[in-house]
């Protein structure tokens, strides 16, 4: 097969059918040619890559016109320099969106055996020191502190036995120290249960979160961790009414109060089996929040999967976003939280719809695999992206959950591991339809085969463009070439299981 049908082809199964991994369309550049321009100030560098940016763009759209006029995909092959000059880059040493050098991890009760995998990425090497508390467990402490040298991206295997149990003061946390900024993404993985979570960094946490769950075939559930001894934390509960959750020799309703104290390392898991969204959770002095179910079936579609986010600090969270859909035919329940009483604005399609939302209450609304949906709020809300069974192919994914990134979180530059072992690995990426030229995944252009949803969609008075597409496994670097910051979220869809997470969920 000659390189065009044969990218055809690939193009029409994957599509419609899955586990085509092992076919690929060629990559564009398979060795991505290093930049020479080494003097980032010099003013013929900058002249010269701005010509090279022009060169770019035009190529590009001469591209896409020849696909018009063959109405299928090809690979051109017109090379340029692609990597964009140091110059562009600085502020990327910048601590900003969910980078840090200290972050608190923990992993809630799933209902299996699970692996327990933390994925650390950095652009330089690193020092990292993994620590737990001095009364851990001698047996599981041995398996995790480490002091170790990293080239970049490392993946941190923890024990099984460091999940939470609920109603139990525990010492389950993690504290990872690293030299330098870095990504810590989480995952529970298992034999058909998946959840994950981006971790927020210690100079980011706060006093003040929001419980999001959704409503549990079996348990909802929360659990925090303390960084200073003497921690004293409440959680507000808001569930439904008349309905008891017992903890200790305690027994609360919707709107009682538990409070309770914690000391560094320390842990603590409440679950119930109605949903826990819009409880409070508050504290003395900044804690590590995280939410979710511990293995949940949503609306009858599929089996059960775990769900986990850590939770955004209210003081970060944003009022405008951009939900792409979840590809293979899986639903996405969109559910919005309201922080303070909200006017909410929002666009499926061309239908225009608004609601108020009152202080902690949730509204869900529902897209299929083909539509976006656009949101404003007069003031912040967070809004959670929950994917669903697929519902015409059998056994494929199941619920998977994560904190939409707001437009205005979008950095210009991620770095993530994309772990391997999924039947299909997607990213779903909002950018601005004027800098679409300028996207680039692993310093090439994206292979329009790989393309499997594109919508544009308006966002104020700018126009957005909504893509998914593959992206095999592995470490993985987006940025544009213009600096235009743009938004992804990160799926993983297997067979009785799925994960997604965003990288940042945080205002700057
Ligand atoms: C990174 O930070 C160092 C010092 O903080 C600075 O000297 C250097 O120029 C920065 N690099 C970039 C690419 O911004
Ligand atoms: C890791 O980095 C060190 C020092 O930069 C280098 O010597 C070593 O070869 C690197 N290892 C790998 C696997 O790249
Ligand atoms: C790791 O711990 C060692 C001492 O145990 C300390 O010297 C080093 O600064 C720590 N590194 C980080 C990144 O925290
Ligand atoms: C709960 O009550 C039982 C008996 O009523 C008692 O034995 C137990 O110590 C109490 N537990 C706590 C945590 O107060
Ligand atoms: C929907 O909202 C957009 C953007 O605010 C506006 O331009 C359009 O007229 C609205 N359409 C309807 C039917 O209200
Ligand atoms: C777009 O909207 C913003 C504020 O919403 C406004 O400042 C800007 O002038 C508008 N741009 C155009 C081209 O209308
Ligand atoms: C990006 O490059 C890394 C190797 O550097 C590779 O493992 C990974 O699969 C690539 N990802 C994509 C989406 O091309």
């Amino acid at each position: 097969m000659d390189s065009l049908t044969s990218c055809l082809v690939v193009f029409q199964i994957s599509v419609f059918i899955l586990q085509l991994d092992q076919i690929n369309c060629q990559p564009l550049y398979e060795n991505p040619q290093e930049d020479s321009l080494t003097d980032p100030g010099h003013l013929y560098c900058r002249k010269y890559y701005e010509r090279e940016l022009s060169h770019v763009k035009r190529q590009t759209s001469l591209q896409k016109e020849l696909e018009m006029t063959r109405g299928t995909c090809t690979t051109p092959d017109f090379p340029f320099t692609s990597e964009p000059p140091p110059y562009l880059l600085s502020g990327q040493n910048i601590t900003r969106g969910s980078k840090g050098k200290g972050f608190i991890v923990l992993f809630m009760k799933n209902i299996v055996d699970t692996t327990k995998k933390v994925y650390v990425t950095s652009e330089r090497d690193f020092h990292m020191n993994i620590s737990t508390s001095s009364r851990l467990d001698p047996s599981l402490k041995i398996q995790i502190d480490k002091n170790v040298f990293v080239n970049s991206s490392h993946l941190i295997i923890l024990p099984t036995a460091i999940e939470l149990n609920y109603f139990q003061k525990e010492v389950k946390s993690v504290l990872i120290e690293t030299s330098d900024d870095v990504n810590v993404i989480s995952f529970d993985e298992g034999d058909r249960t998946a959840g994950s979570t981006a971790n927020i960094p210690i100079h980011k946490l706060s006093t003040k979160y929001i419980v999001i769950s959704t409503a549990p075939s079996r348990k909802s559930q929360l659990a925090v961790a303390a960084i200073k001894d003497n921690t004293a934390i409440s959680v507000t509960f808001k569930m439904e009414r008349y309905l008891s959750l017992k903890i200790e020799n305690h027994t609360f309703y919707r709107g009682d109060v538990f409070s309770f104290s914690l000391d560094s390392f320390e842990t603590y898991q409440i679950a119930h089996s109605t949903d826990l969204t819009g409880s409070v959770i508050q504290s003395s002095y900044p804690i590590a929040a995280f939410s979710g179910n511990d293995c949940n079936t949503i609306d009858g579609i599929g089996f059960c999967d775990h769900l986990i986010t850590q939770l955004p600090p209210t003081g970060f969270v944003d009022n405008m976003y951009i939900v792409p859909p979840n590809n293979d035919d899986r639903d996405t329940i969109i559910r919005i939280t309201a922080i303070e009483k909200s006017d909410i604005f929002y666009v499926i399609s061309a239908a225009n719809k608004s609601l108020s939302l009152y202080k902690y209450n949730s509204f869900d609304i529902r897209i299929s695999s083909n539509q976006v949906c656009y949101i404003k709020s007069t003031t912040p809300v967070i809004v959670t992206g929950i994917g669903l069974a697929s519902k015409k192919i059998s056994y494929l994914g199941d619920p998977s959950m994560t904190i939409i990134p707001g437009i205005n979180q979008y950095l210009n530059y991620y770095k993530i591991v994309i772990p391997n072992g999924y039947v299909n690995g997607f990213v779903s990426v909002m950018i601005k339809e004027s800098s679409l030229d300028f996207f680039r995944i692993n310093s090439t252009v994206i292979n329009i085969c790989d393309i499997v949803f594109e919508k544009n969609v308006l966002a104020g008075n700018i126009t957005y463009n909504v893509r998914t597409m593959r992206v095999a496994g592995g470490v993985l670097t987006a940025r544009t070439l213009d600096g235009e910051k743009f938004g992804m979220i990160f799926l993983g869809v297997h067979i009785a299981k799925a994960y997604s997470f965003s990288v940042n969920c945080l205002l700057p």
